[in-house]
């Protein structure tokens, strides 16, 4: 390719892959798959190293930099940086509305959720990302652009090229909170207390290949300086995602405060099932000139307050510590605690991660402790009250041996954790039969804990094939077992009897075999064969593959390559697969990715309020292949209603369009 080519091919390459991410990373939707992107990526390298004079600053080979040498410099933010006040109960909110609605009358408000990250203030200058910085003491911060560039939902080039400053929250995602943890105690280093400080911790290293690795999102809600006017805050939010600006979709405006609170109220209950922390919800007067003449006190606007949830670390006391044995042999300690209630659920135990952190903490038998509740995070214990330790309390010794198989657990060098190395411990079985019936992978849904205790113990279920081959006479043995339990435990392993390759090479609990990466081994192997899908099938395919051949599907490290290779040249776990297979055991695999959704080449009205903008959600449908249209007709054939629809609602029911909610354009989308 001449130079001429090159660097026009290179422009195409860094305008698509930029278009591919916001869709991924911005919208959280995506046609084309990752690996497509990566192939683009890839060639995009292999052009920029050999002509390396047209590699620009927004080319999204460009978010790692060089390390930094030293601390970091300070900034001065260009417009001052505030905090909110805080409220606690619904009384302290009425006072604040009322001290708003006596200075400027009736408002409207918008609620946001208040992510518990850290927050960052960031310049771009004709578009492109130029510096992003730590609110620090509000007047002045922490330059940390070069750890802000990893973040991959962070454009590094707006949709326009504007000269703006915005502010936003960066945050980690709870399950990268744990998987991170995980690593941290793996490599013997004490974990993060929740994911803020993960966050913040990843943010302020020197090393952006850190950053880079670690997944660290964003979400903006201030438009701070800009060649914009906009009347309401509900308008700043929709600028910041017009200039192509990830914004949290939860915010909601409201007419008045008292409908405000329903709001509150659902967060309230529902903040386990978001995929990252929150710790409250922002409220925010709506309109910009009432927020004027509101003002600042010293350290915080007068129109946004900040309703904080109720604590979800308390204390209690610790009556003893156990051992549990995971279904890869990992030694945890657990603290028996006396019951205590936090956030809404009633907790008796707590991981205490490994015996380094017994000692680091000195916790003993009979303390006073710290415990924490991070959303779906298991439970922790943080620290022991020292003040309140009694001369009865006692240090606790790690055992030599598994308290289930009495063998010797190890301590490889280097690592954290203890382990149980015998296969067939009692403990790494029933964890693996746990897993095996998990939610990811089969979903045998009707099996608990409980029925698989006593599955084991009653002889039924030896190996994790033994699953299919359980009667209802079987079942019938079991205590409290009656014939329409019995009968629903049947379905559903019988549904269960189908399930996706990828699921079941998850199920079957490989070390370090997660769902991502069974997903990425069986696209691959997918590409191999023209076989039917079965688990001899997976047998052969995968014993075809060398550890270099794994390491080589995209996502899938040497760790797991190793993991697998190992895993099914054991004679034993090649028996367990032909035995599901003479059991009838049926697998699939993926779709074939397609680029056409139910919505492709439809027509969307959309009226009333949502979750989302009208924007974003026009977006949404756009990128899926529909059409969004303003004015019901006889050629709609979606109408999109939210609450108050009004009078587009009434046309389209006497149109007899058909009236869909966000539940269902998402799955029109799909
Ligand atoms: S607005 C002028 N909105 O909470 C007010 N802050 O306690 C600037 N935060 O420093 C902040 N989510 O780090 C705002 N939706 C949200 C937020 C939010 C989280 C954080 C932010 C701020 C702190 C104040």
């Amino acid at each position: 390719m001449d130079k001429e080519k090159a660097k026009e091919r290179i422009r195409l390459l860094r305008e698509e892959i930029l278009k591919l991410n916001y869709k991924y990373f911005v919208l959280d939707k995506s046609n084309v798959s990752e690996s497509v992107r990566d192939a683009l990526k890839r060639e995009l390298i292999e052009l920029e190293t050999l002509y390396p004079q047209f590699i620009t600053p927004d080319s999204p080979t460009q978010r790692v930099g060089s390390v930094l040498s030293g601390k970091f410099a300070k900034i001065r933010h260009k417009t001052r940086k505030w905090s909110l006040a805080d409220v606690f109960s619904l009384e302290e909110l009425k006072d604040w509305e009322e001290r708003v609605e006596k200075a400027v009358g009736q408002a409207k408000y918008v609620t946001e959720l208040k992510l518990d990250g850290l927050n960052i203030t960031i310049w771009y200058e004709k578009g492109l990302l130029k510096k992003a910085i730590t609110r620090g003491n509000g007047v002045e911060g922490e330059d940390v652009t070069h750890a802000i560039r990893t973040i991959k939902s962070v454009p590094l080039k707006l949709f326009q090229e504007v000269t703006i400053e915005v502010s936003g929250e960066v945050f980690m995602p709870k399950k990268s909170f744990a998987s991170l943890n995980k690593e941290m105690a793996a490599q013997g280093k004490p974990p993060f207390a929740n994911p803020r400080n993960s966050a913040a911790g990843t943010v302020r290293q020197l090393d952006p290949r850190v950053a880079a690795e670690r997944d660290l999102q964003m979400y903006f809600y201030s438009l701070d300086e800009g060649p914009f006017d906009p009347k309401t805050h509900q308008e700043k939010l929709e600028t910041l995602q017009n200039l192509g600006l990830p914004v949290n979709p939860q915010y909601q405006v409201h007419a008045s405060a008292e409908n405000s609170v329903a709001y509150l109220e659902k967060w309230q209950k529902k903040r386990d099932t978001l995929p990252y922390e929150i710790d409250g919800v922002v409220f925010k007067v709506n309109d910009i000139s009432q927020q004027k003449t509101l003002g600042f006190t010293a350290k915080s606007p007068r129109w946004a307050v900040a309703y904080k949830f109720p604590a979800q670390q308390t204390s209690t006391i610790l009556k003893d510590i156990t051992i549990q044995i995971g279904r890869t042999g990992a030694a945890t300690p657990v603290a028996e605690l006396k019951p205590v209630s936090v956030a809404g659920s009633v907790i008796s135990r707590a991981t205490l991660h490994n015996e380094d952190e017994i000692r680091r903490k000195d916790v003993r038998i009979g303390d006073t402790v710290i415990i924490q509740k991070a959303g779906d995070v298991i439970p922790e214990v943080v620290e022991v009250i020292q003040s309140l330790r009694t001369k009865d309390s006692k240090p606790y010794n790690f055992p030599h041996s598994c308290p289930l198989c009495g063998e010797k657990l190890i301590r490889p060098e280097g690592e954290a954790a203890h382990r149980c190395e015998n296969l067939s411990c009692p403990g790494r079985k029933r964890e693996s039969f746990i897993h095996f019936i998990s939610k990811g992978a089969t979903n045998i849904d009707s099996l608990g804990e409980k029925v698989v205790d006593q599955l084991i113990e009653f002889g039924f279920v030896k190996d994790l094939a033994d699953f299919y081959t359980i009667t209802k006479e079987n079942l019938l043995e079991l205590p409290l077992f009656k014939e329409k339990r019995a009968q629903n435990i049947l379905d559903s392993i019988e549904k269960s009897r189908t399930v996706a390759m990828s699921r079941f090479l998850y199920a079957l609990g490989i070390r370090h075999v997660g769902e991502q990466g069974a997903k990425l081994i069986v696209e691959h192997l997918q590409t191999l064969t023209n076989e039917s899908p079965t688990p001899k099938t997976l047998v052969n395919l995968l014993k075809k593959l060398s550890v270099e051949d794994l390491t080589n599907i995209e996502g899938v490290g040497g760790i797991i390559a190793k993991s697998i290779y190992d895993w099914i040249r054991e004679p034993k776990h090649q028996d367990l697969l032909e035995k599901f297979d003479h059991l009838g055991l049926k697998l699939t695999w993926p779709p074939k990715k397609t680029t056409t959704s139910q919505a492709s080449g439809k027509t969307f009205v959309i009226s009333g309020t949502h979750s989302a903008p009208r924007d974003q959600l026009k977006t949404l449908i756009e990128s899926a292949g529909g059409h969004v249209s303003g004015s019901v007709s006889a050629k709609t054939d979606f109408l999109l209603a939210g609450e108050d629809a009004g009078s587009k609602l009434e046309k389209a029911k006497a149109l007899g369009i058909k009236i869909i909610n966000e539940t269902d354009l998402n799955s029109l989308l799909k």
